[in-house]
């Protein structure tokens, strides 16, 4: 075990040591093995096809590692295979039945790539693959890569360099001017650009300061920031620790959803890494900067996302918003400056902090810089967590990198924004992904969840689940929200069960307006937002089952026996 790390000199030699240790790995003469476990693989077996590979090749020289998966999905659970003198092959659809042959080299047509920038015999390179070709990985470039659980691993792929050079060779002011330049804004949904909020932050005067990182992610259909904690940990701690130098906190807060328990534990062991290594706690290699770490983790309420609401769940109390001003950034934790980023947000910036704000800001577009995360759930051939530079047309990622609908499902719509906002259609295809353009034509970026749906899919029961789970996951605390929501459910309910009228088109509208108008935080802001899209962008289905009682989708209790039966085919 290593001994704590004293000061950059100690940190230099430890990195080198990685480093080399890294290069043997992947240049020596041993089988190297990693198989992707993460929240995704796991109930396909991949914990099982771990197990039998490190049985299959116990007493051997081979080296079996536990790496997370790389986001493709589709193909898990996936198997890397490195053999002396040979590029590292990736396999997909592994079962644990399989690791003999597979070890044995008779499973090459479940070879999907070969990660090297050239082809290996009649394998292609991995990145030539339409799910990997248009990603540019900045967040995930080490997903599959490197072991979550090695800060060796992360060590050698670069991890807490920036923070180095944070603390020995930049001022707080030209690391925020970095940030700022980078044109990086806020990953958990509104857009908000994280440089401002790190200066404001900065300034705040009032003491203790803290840094609290979003990783609550309680939104159906959206599960990157649980994936980064269980590819690529260091990532968030780097990027949070930096935060916390550069804004002067001493301690820094990660909630993490309490449902993700990898993601939990992976991170936690981060933590225990970097703190035995003294890139934790008092006097980070000797910098004189005291930074110390917290993990807290939530109970399962999707508001406790919502940054106040998150504070006081933090502080022990029941997690409810409250109104603003004041900022959390003036008044948060124990009513103490606190600068709140989202999980993506953070892990972003060691990168900026390497190669420059203007090097990031590059990426994507003028108002949109860098890459996002992206999730998908829906018929689509290649389903998978994708990293892409923000602008990409939403017909070149629902066509090309989740590889199109599958046989039998024919595209309908795309829910965007999670639960926040309205479809979009084959219409909008062209449209670029970015926080902006999405807004413009009635959709939302957000955290970069969609939900692809096909003709099964009925968009007044699509609607009624949207707001149902807005209606359950009200706090309660002011009324056009608590008593809003159900209200618009009801109704819905109604025409789904025939006995509605066209007078609930109206009502449903003017229900909405005041939930959106006199909520007092985001969830009732935007909670009737989904409905209001669909009804906007799917007037004929409410129609249908109001004049005609019909649900054309086979979806709704009042469908016709004869339409159930065509949706089941
Ligand atoms: C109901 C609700 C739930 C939210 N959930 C999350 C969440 O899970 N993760 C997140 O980062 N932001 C969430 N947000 C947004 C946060 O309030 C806040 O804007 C964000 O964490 C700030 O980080 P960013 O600027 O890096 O995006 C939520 C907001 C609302 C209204
Ligand atoms: S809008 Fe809804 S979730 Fe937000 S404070 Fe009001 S009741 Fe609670």
């Amino acid at each position: 075990m290593t001994d704590r790390l004293e000061t950059r000199a100690d940190f230099e030699k430890f990195q080198q040591t990685a480093r080399q240790r890294w290069d043997e790995l992947w240049q020596g003469d041993k089988l190297v093995v990693s198989v992707g476990v993460d929240s995704s693989s796991e109930p396909k077996g991949a914990s099982r096809v771990l197990a039998a590979c490190r049985e299959a090749l116990r007493g051997t020289n081979a080296i079996v590692r536990e790496v997370s998966g790389n986001g493709a999905m589709w193909m898990e659970p996936t198997v890397e295979i490195k053999r002396p003198g040979e590029p590292p092959v990736v396999y997909g659809w592994i079962t644990p039945e399989d690791v003999p042959a597979l070890l044995a080299g008779e499973l090459q047509e479940q070879a999907v790539g070969v990660r090297a920038p050239e082809a290996f015999g009649d394998i292609p390179p991995l990145d030539e693959h339409p799910f990997f070709k248009h990603q540019v990985r900045i967040v995930m470039e080490d997903f599959g890569v490197i072991e979550p659980d090695s800060i060796e691993d992360a060590i050698a792929r670069g991890a807490y360099s920036a923070l180095s050079t944070v603390l020995f060779e930049m001022s707080a002011e030209d690391a925020i001017a970095e940030v700022t330049a980078s044109g990086l804004r806020g990953r958990g949904g509104a857009g908000f650009p994280a440089g401002i909020k790190w200066e404001s932050g900065r300034k705040a005067r009032a003491r203790p300061k803290f840094v609290a990182v979003n990783s609550h992610e309680g939104e159906p259909n959206v599960y990157k920031d649980r994936r980064i904690h269980e590819g690529d940990p260091h990532k968030i701690l780097e990027g949070m620790l930096i935060a916390s130098v550069v804004c002067g906190a001493e301690r820094a807060y990660n909630y993490i959803g309490g449902e993700y328990p990898l993601a939990i534990k992976r991170f936690r062991r981060a933590v225990a890494d970097a703190e035995r290594l003294g890139l934790i706690g008092k006097n980070i290699l000797g910098s004189g900067q005291d930074v110390e770490v917290r993990v807290r983790t939530g109970g399962g309420a999707y508001i406790c996302g919502e940054g106040s609401a998150l504070m006081y769940s933090v502080m022990g109390v029941r997690g409810q918003p409250r109104t603003k001003p004041p900022r959390s950034v003036e008044e948060g934790l124990w009513k103490r400056p606190t600068v709140l980023n989202n999980t993506e947000t953070f892990a972003n910036v060691p990168a900026i902090i390497n190669k420059g704000g203007e090097w990031f800001s590059k990426i994507g577009t003028s108002t949109s810089a860098g890459t996002k995360m992206m999730t998908v759930q829906g018929p689509l051939k290649h389903v998978g967590l994708v990293e892409t530079p923000m602008g990409i047309p939403m017909r070149t990622l629902i066509e090309e990198v989740w590889g199109g609908m599958r046989e039998g499902h024919q595209f309908r719509g795309v829910q965007t924004g999670g639960v926040s906002a309205g479809p979009l259609t084959a219409e909008h295809l062209d449209y670029a992904v970015d926080f902006d353009s999405m807004t413009e034509i009635g959709g939302m970026l957000g955290s970069g969840g969609f939900v692809v749906f096909d003709q099964h899919v009925c968009p007044v029961d699509f609607a009624r689940y949207l707001t149902a789970f807005n209606r359950v996951e009200s706090c309660s605390k002011c009324v056009p929200c608590h008593r809003g929501n159900p209200a618009l459910v009801e109704i819905l309910d109604r025409i789904r069960l025939g006995g509605g009228g066209r007078e609930d088109l109206p009502l449903m509208e003017r229900t909405s307006k005041h939930i959106i108008d006199l909520s007092l935080c985001g969830l009732g802001q935007v909670a009737p937002i989904p409905l209001l899209g669909m009804m906007k962008m799917y007037p004929q289905d409410f129609l249908d089952h109001i004049d005609r009682h019909v649900c054309a989708a086979g979806a709704c209790p009042i469908a016709a026996p004869e339409t159930l039966a065509t949706a089941a085919d």
